[in-house]
This record gives C-alpha cells, sequence and structure tokens, in this order.
C-alpha cells in the first residue's frame, strides 16, 4: 500500500511517498531555517506563506523521484496538530484537495506520536512484531519532551511531558543567550565536545525523583544568571558550560527513563526515541551506557520533522480502521494547535468506541 505523507506543522515542508509503513520511496523536506534564522526562531505567519510556497513543488518532486503517479496513492496521512495553526492549515488544506480530487481516503496525524514511527522506519515486520512491543517511547523535540508507554504502534499512554519548556526550545534557549544561531541545539552539542561536563554545577528539578514530568525552565535560567555574574565568557568556560547544560538537560531525561522503566516493570521490551534532540550523539551514548534495554533511534534524516515518519503512523491507523469507509473517507474534521488536539481525536475516530 502507497501513502502519501503530508506535513507543515512547523518550519519544515514535507512530502513522502512510503510503501506499507516502512520503506520510503522518497522523502523531502524544505527546511524554512535561514527564513527563520534572522528572527532567532519561527516566526508563526513568515513560515505558512513559505509552506504555501513550498508545497506544490516538494509534492511533484517527490512523486518524480518515487517514479510513481498520483493514482498509484492508495492513502494520504497529513499532520493534523499539534503545531503553528496557520502553517498546520496548508498542509491540511493542500492533502484535503488532492484527497477529494483523487478520491482516495485521508487520515489525520498527531505529529508527536509520528514522531516515534521515525525510529521505526526501515526496521523488518519481524522486528517490530516481535522485538519492540510493549516498549517506551520518548519525543525529544523543540515542541515536546514527552514520554509514551505504547502496547501497540498506534496505542500512546503518556507518562510524562514537560511543565514548561520543551528540552529542544531549552537547548535553543540556552544557546541564543551563550551567543549561538538558531537551532541551537547541534551548536550546543558542537561546543560540549570540548567542554567538562562536571565543571559547571546545574539545578536538578525539585522533588524530582518522584514525579513523572520534565522542567527545563530552571536549568535556563540558571545559565542566563551563570553568564550574567561571569560577564564575557571565554572559548574554553563556553566549552564548559555547554557540556554542563547538555549533561543535565539529557541526564534528567535518562532518569525519567530508569523510573519509568520500573513502573512498567520487566514487561517493557524496548526504547524509542525520535524527535530532532535524537541526533545528539551524547543523548545515544548516554541511553546505551546508562539503560539496559534495546533501544532504537531513527536515522539522522528522521530526526527532525519529515513526512516519512507522517505516513508510516497514517498506515498503522489506516490498518486499524480500514474496514470504516465512512470514516476513512470524511474530510469534515480541522487542523488543531498544540492545546486542543488531544480532545479530538475522539471526534474524529468516533467509530473507536
Ligand atoms: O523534531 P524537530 O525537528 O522539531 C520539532 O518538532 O520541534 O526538533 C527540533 C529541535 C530544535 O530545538 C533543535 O535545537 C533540536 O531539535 N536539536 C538538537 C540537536 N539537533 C536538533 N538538540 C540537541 N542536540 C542536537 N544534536
Ligand atoms: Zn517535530
Amino acid at each position: 500500500m502507497i501513502v502519501l505523507g503530508i506535513e507543515s506543522s512547523c518550519d519544515e515542508t514535507a512530502v513522502a511517498l512510503v510503501r506499507d509503513g516502512q520503506e520510503v520511496l522518497a522523502s523531502k523536506v524544505a527546511s524554512q531555517v535561514d527564513v527563520h534564522k534572522v528572527f532567532g526562531g519561527v516566526v508563526p505567519e513568515v513560515a505558512a506563506r513559505e509552506h504555501l510556497k513550498a508545497i506544490q513543488p516538494l509534492f511533484l518532486e517527490a512523486m518524480a523521484e518515487s517514479k510513481l503517479s498520483p493514482k498509484d496513492i492508495d492513502l494520504i496521512g497529513v499532520t493534523q496538530g499539534p503545531g503553528l495553526i496557520g502553517a498546520l492549515l496548508v498542509g491540511v488544506s493542500f492533502a484535503k484537495g488532492l484527497a477529494s480530487h483523487l478520491e482516495k481516503p485521508l487520515l489525520p496525524v498527531d505529529h508527536v506520536h509520528a514522531h516515534v514511527h521515525g525510529a521505526m522506519l526501515g526496521l523488518s515486520p519481524n522486528i517490530i512484531d516481535e522485538q519492540l512491543f510493549p516498549c517506551l517511547s520518548l519525543v525529544v523535540s523543540g515542541g515536546h519532551t514527552n514520554l509514551y508507554y505504547m502496547e501497540d504502534p498506534i496505542k500512546f499512554e503518556l507518562l510524562a511531558s514537560t511543565l514548561d519548556d520543551a528540552c529542544g526550545e531549552c537547548f535553543d534557549k540556552v544557546a541564543k543567550v551563550i551567543g549561538l544561531p538558531y537551532p541551537g541545539g547541534p551548536k550546543i552539542e558542537t561546543l560540549a565536545k570540548n567542554g567538562d561536563p562536571s565543571k559547571i554545577s546545574m539545578p536538578k528539578m525539585v522533588s524530582e525523583k518522584q514525579k513523572m514530568m520534565f522542567s527545563y525552565s530552571g536549568l535556563k535560567t540558571h545559565v542566563l544568571n551563570y553568564i550574567e555574574k561571569e560577564g564575557p565568557l571565554s572559548e574554553s568556560m563556553r566549552a564548559d558550560l555547554c557540556a554542563s547544560f547538555q549533561e543535565e538537560a539529557l541526564g534528567q531525561i535518562i532518569r525519567k527513563i530508569k523510573r519509568a522503566m520500573q513502573l512498567k516493570g520487566k514487561g517493557v521490551k524496548s526504547l524509542l526515541v525520535a524527535g530532532g534532540v535524537a541526533a545528539n550523539s551524547r543523548f545515544r551514548d548516554l541511553v546505551s551506557q546508562e539503560l539496559s534495554i534495546n533501544s532504537f533511534f531513527p536515522k539522522l534524516t528522521y530526526c527532525a520533522d519529515n513526512a516519512a515518519m507522517i505516513a508510516a503512523l497514517a498506515w498503522h491507523e489506516y490498518n486499524r480502521y480500514k474496514d470504516d469507509h465512512k470514516l476513512l473517507m470524511n474530510h469534515d474534521w480541522d487542523a488543531y494547535s498544540r492545546y486542543r488536539f488531544e480532545k479530538v481525536i475522539p471526534q474524529v475516530h468516533q467509530s473507536e468506541a
């Protein structure tokens, strides 16, 4: 089954064609990073206008790369939310137009859940069936720090999320105060390689042992205060600061995964890690050194936003709802921003009850 995935939730327009939820035939991403760099972060209206320019040519490029024709598409999956509302509307409108023109089923996809499927892309069906579930999955990106328990590829039980900033967002904000360009995560990782992670002490979350949640605002404020107190930093101080910050930003997540493994017991077979921060090599090292669990990370190209992950989750959802023709052909749903999304899914999937 050929699935077209469409993604436009933030600052990347993406289109992909994926066979059976796992074999990527084409994956195109148009990044807006250079456009937003001058503002030091993503400007929502600018993002929406950039999606509008990019989406049609990107679709044609993906079709050409896959050597398929639009009539070969069996299903369309599009990011419904969470994300910037103007940006989402571009992808959703494009997908709806295409689906009604081609008379193909269309499914709305949760962007955060789809990230987890980035870590499953390319895995053989045998591994997915036998080695993954039940699992813990972690989405650690610019907008989310979510830890889930999953019994199958579409069932997400949220165990922990952030009280304030997301992990990637905190990397970006700390990078900004250190004077590094957006997006700051990769720059901090590079500087941290030459620094000593134990040089500058970093605050840990209050009574964090018990609570299944993440928090980054204290860490961010601590770095800000440190810079104000110390004045201009030398190269080696900057490297030490990046290394020390990175160690705690990631260490906090490792401790929470350990706690989740205790809570969920021995039944947990694997850990899936996804989202932009999953590209961080120190994080990959910490996971393999500190956690005794079989872990799966996406290829670097599928850590950040892409549409292959959207198509993959759409395929799994389709398998669940394939007998419900009415649901699959229903295009009467809206795009949703970060805060309303969870409430909307049961309405879309009315047949689930
Ligand atoms: O998943 P993603 O592309 O977009 C969202 O859905 O948010 O993640 C982007 C985030 C940015 O905050 C970026 O700084 C962070 O991922 N990031 C990193 C690294 N690469 C990207 N953070 C830490 N280390 C990295 N190597
Ligand atoms: Zn994302």
